[in-house]
């Protein structure tokens, strides 16, 4: 792939860019190696076969003229059914940036992000709305969860979007919070929780919709060591049961946990490398 240019925020013109994107060089059969799983197992054959999420050219321009910051650019990457990748960056390299983009947050200024074969750059909003309460989860930093609703309120959140019954919503989320630990604190509100316990609530929240998906910003970010670890060992529970999971980080430490690595700078892909 390409090298880290030095840092530039002057937005480049779409048809340019385009122009420097390169395709699939990022991918796992590209790079010739066969994928382990975090903790050094071979991942079964036939898994990772299905591409699920892929950025192909997408640049992202906050602002426009001189004052405009280009916070990613050309970023083509293919992300495949059940793996556990990390994107690692310093701060400021684009990182969240990158994670709006791929959770449909936000849109890119160029290029397309395809989520299981559909190009949602062509899809209405409302589509796309509902391709990423279908597919995604979502864990942050700072948690994110609504300070006056419970736990178990918070992780109901979602459902409630789809008008799923109250006695459903409560089963479902009771039973995603007990098997994270949680059983004993259904009742208490965000600020009544330790930084661990939010982060496992905001855990079920992103699964309470089973998504395929899960991108993680910074989860360990406001977590100490020990705490941090935990939330680690849960998101790579998750993968061993089959999901896709993206970590979004500054902590190389982290990148251990997981069996591909995109590093980026600058908002430029600089390397994707199979971890084996
Ligand atoms: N809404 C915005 N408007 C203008 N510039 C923005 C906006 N959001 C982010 N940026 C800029 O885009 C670049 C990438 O920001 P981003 O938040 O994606 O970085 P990051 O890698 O997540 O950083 P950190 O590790 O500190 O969270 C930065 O230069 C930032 O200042
Ligand atoms: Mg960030």
């Amino acid at each position: 792939m390409t090298g880290a240019k030095s840092a530039s925020s002057k937005p480049q013109p779409a048809g340019k860019a385009a122009a420097m994107c390169t395709q699939a060089a990022n991918s796992h059969e590209a790079a010739g190696t066969s994928l382990h799983t975090g903790n050094g197992k071979p991942v079964p054959p036939g898994m990772h076969e299905r591409e699920i999420l892929r950025l192909e050219c997408v640049s992202k321009l906050y602002g426009s003229g001189e004052s405009g910051v280009a916070a990613i650019r050309d970023m083509d990457f293919t992300i495949h059914n059940g793996e556990l990748t990390s994107v690692l960056g310093p701060s400021g390299s684009g990182k969240s940036t990158l994670l709006h983009l791929m959770g449909l947050l936000d849109k890119p200024t160029t290029g397309k992000v395809y989520i299981a074969g559909t190009d949602t750059t062509s899809i209405s909003d409302a589509d796309q709305a509902r391709l990423r309460g279908k597919m995604i989860g979502f864990v942050f930093q700072a948690f994110n969860l609504i300070s006056s609703f419970t736990a178990l309120e918070n992780v109901e959140l979602p459902l409630m979007i789809y008008d799923v019954p109250k006695e459903e919503r409560r089963k479902k989320a009771t039973a995603i919070l007990e098997r994270l630990q949680m059983g004993h604190r259904l009742n208490h509100l965000p600020s009544q929780l330790s930084g661990g316990e939010r982060q496992r609530v905001a855990i079920a929240r992103a699964l309470i919709n089973d998504p395929e998906i899960i991108l993680a910003d910074e989860p360990t970010g406001n977590l100490d060591s020990k705490t941090g670890e935990e939330v680690l060992k849960i998101i790579e529970d998750l993968h061993q049961e089959g999901r896709t999971i993206i970590l979004v980080t500054h902590d190389e430490s982290l990148v251990k946990v997981t069996e591909k690595v995109v590093r980026i700078r600058d908002g430029r892909l600089v390397k994707s490398e199979v971890l084996v």
